[in-house]
């Protein structure tokens, strides 16, 4: 499927993603500023929510993987944070919060037991909630979760260029909650670079510089449509599948000719989690 814009003609790229069912969400700790545990959650609501997001992805031809959810570690539907997966080669986590160890091995062993090649972390580092790959290029966080060391590890695990950047808002406390990675496009010319969209407010001067010099075309996202985490999106490179509270953002993507498939998460919001941290994208590997 297709869209034509002025100019450029965006294309959806067939995606396979690893999803967890919420089956055991709850907010029973606070680990960013999003989770209150006296505050109540409706696991039937996740998982209903969840499940939309799920169907949507197959509905527009993408395939999802499960992985079975683990009783006792309720943030284990943010599969993102499951690891980074490039060609087949898929770099564990090591969680930064005790809260969130019990998950490293289970994803560890998804990934062995489905063909990827899996090495084992070093680093404290919290997976694709930090790390993104635009184009050639691998995108990493730090400031609260991945530490710096975990950046150069990533080099050294996938031979490709990393580009460090500094989050400072404790909302936004994975990359993933400030930028969108919108995909390779074809323009006039053949394939463009890959795009991205982000909120500049989540990151210091120096990664702002960097992010302005790499990507003068990138959406930049107001603070009203960050805040109701509406860059924690996926794309295929035509569907962007968005919050529906980010009303601008989701017309921002139309102008550039996009499709914006609003998927409500509200739930798992209180999780401090939106529809990227329920998604890790499988690179490559057998079947
Ligand atoms: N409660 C989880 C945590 O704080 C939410 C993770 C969100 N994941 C993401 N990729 N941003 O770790």
């Amino acid at each position: 499927m297709t869209t034509q814009s002025d100019t450029v003609t965006r294309l959806a790229q067939h995606r396979r993603y690893l999803m967890c069912r919420p089956e055991h969400f709850t907010v029973s700790y606070s680990i960013n500023p999003w989770m209150e545990p006296s505050r109540p959650t409706d696991t039937a609501k996740a998982v209903r929510q969840w499940q939309a997001l799920h169907d949507a992805y197959v509905a527009l031809g993408h395939e999802v993987e499960l992985i079975d959810p683990v009783p006792g570690l309720p943030d284990m539907v943010y599969t993102a944070n499951g690891g980074f997966i490039v060609d087949g080669r898929a770099l564990g986590v090591r969680f930064r919060v005790d809260e969130r160890r019990g998950e490293e091995r289970p994803f560890m062993d998804w990934f062995a037991a489905h063909g990827f090649e899996v090495v084992e972390p070093v680093e404290v580092q919290e997976g694709e909630g930090d790390f993104l790959l635009v184009g050639d290029t691998i995108l990493a966080g730090t400031g609260f979760r991945s530490v710096g060391d975990s950046h150069r590890e990533l080099g050294r695990v996938f031979e490709r260029e990393v580009v460090s950047l500094h989050l400072v808002d404790p909302r936004f406390y994975h990359l993933d909650t400030a930028i969108t990675v919108l995909d390779p496009v074809e323009g006039p010319g053949g394939v463009e670079r890959a795009n991205i969209a982000y909120l500049p407010s989540a990151f210091d001067d120096g990664s702002r510089r960097i992010l302005a010099e790499r990507y003068p075309d990138a959406i930049q996202v107001s603070d009203a449509d960050g805040a109701v985490f509406g860059l924690n999106a996926a794309s295929d490179g035509l569907h962007v599948f968005v919050s529906p509270r980010a009303t601008a953002f989701a017309a921002q993507l139309e102008e550039r000719g996009y499709v914006p498939v609003p998927i409500d998460l509200s739930e798992l919001l209180l999780g401090g989690g939106g529809i990227k941290c329920c998604t890790l994208e499988l690179r490559g590997g057998a079947r």
